[in-house]
């Protein structure tokens, strides 16, 4: 059985926000975010938005991708929705993904919220894709989609210029025709560093030790894509884009050095879109692709990190 991606989509909030645009009493600047993150500005949910409204908006831009494509699915025939998150509307219950079923009339489905920060959407494509193999299912919504300024301390100079809102989504098919979109996954973590970046359960705020990620980052980001690599037996040559999570500019400028790789190879999204965790690569994938840059049986290799420490990563034919 081959399950391929058939449809993508994108949600931003309505509201951007640029570097200049800060609360003048974090003493930033435009010029230390975008030469120390590469963040020109990021898009923040106004009142009537949250990271459910977004997903769903996400998830049916990637029905109508879908369709666009030649690919009948509509809402009532999907089979399971997995919602990337850790800032789900509800504190606990019910899912987002459940808000996300509602809003779209996905009546049929069975639906859940998967958290594991940032490397979440790398987690959850490869759980969907194992469900619709095991339950032979046939359509699953994989969403990664997040309202990080909830929970941004916006007192902390050195986190919150880093954050945004914004989701994205894909389409799964399982087909017994033609080629698995997927090759290899790698998915992992350590415990040892979840005192590294965590949500103060207090203050339902973001607590980080920059540096500590930014080490972890730079060397797991290299360690995933050279296990890829390897897996899959592909040479740089081979891989087309090599899509990170959008955390900091230069973190994938630090790791695509240490593996002596083109950077042109590397996309950076930052400057438009911050760092939306969980909703970073389907986001980077959607607008790659709207642009051209990401076409239709391109190799691309993905790769990710985040809070738990978290990593995940995969190779997969667009
Ligand atoms: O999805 C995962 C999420 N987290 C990450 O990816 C975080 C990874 N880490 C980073 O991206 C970087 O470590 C940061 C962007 C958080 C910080 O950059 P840095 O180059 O490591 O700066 P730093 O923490 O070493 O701070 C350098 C200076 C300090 O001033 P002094 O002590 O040298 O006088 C900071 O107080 O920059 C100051 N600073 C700022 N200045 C203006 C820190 N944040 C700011 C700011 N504006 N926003």
């Amino acid at each position: 059985m081959a399950v391929k991606i058939v449809g993508a989509g994108k949600a931003l909030p309505r509201k951007k926000v640029l570097n200049s645009e800060l609360p003048k009493e974090l003493e930033t600047s435009d010029e230390w975010i975008r030469s120390h993150t590469g963040i020109g500005n990021r898009y923040v949910c106004s009142e009537d938005e949250n990271s459910a409204t977004l997903g769903t908006n996400a998830a049916a831009q990637a029905l109508l991708n879908a369709q666009s494509n030649g690919c009948s699915v509509k809402a009532e025939d999907i089979d399971l929705i997995v919602c990337s998150t850790a800032t789900a509307v509800h504190w606990s219950f019910p899912s987002n993904a459940c808000l996300i079923q509602r809003g779209l009339g996905a009546s049929k489905a069975a639906v859940f919220d998967l958290t594991a920060a940032c490397s979440g959407f790398i987690y959850a494509m490869q759980v969907g894709r194992s469900m619709l193999n095991q339950m032979n299912w046939k359509h699953a919504l994989i969403v990664g989609s997040e309202m990080l300024s909830k929970i941004v301390d916006w007192s902390d100079r050195s986190s919150c210029i880093l954050f945004g809102d914004g989701a994205g989504a894909v389409v799964l098919e399982r087909t017994d025709d033609g080629a698995d979109t997927f090759g290899s996954f790698i998915l992992g973590a350590d415990g040892k560093g979840a005192d590294v970046l965590y949500l103060d359960s207090e203050k339902l705020k973001i607590r980080m030790d920059g540096h500590a990620v930014y080490s972890f980052a730079v060397g797991k980001m290299v360690e995933i894509i050279q296990t890829l690599m390897e897996k899959d037996k592909l040479t740089i040559d081979d891989v087309d884009l090599i899509v990170c999570h959008q955390a900091n500019e230069r973190i994938i400028r630090a790791a695509a050095k240490r593996l002596n790789y083109p950077i042109e190879k590397f996309p950076i999204l930052l400057e438009e879109y911050a760092n939306t965790s969980s909703a970073s690569i389907p986001i980077s994938l959607v607008d790659l692709a709207e642009r051209g840059i990401l076409k239709h049986g391109m190799k691309i290799l993905l790769a990710g990190f985040g809070a738990g420490l978290t990593w995940g990563g995969c190779s997969l034919t667009w």
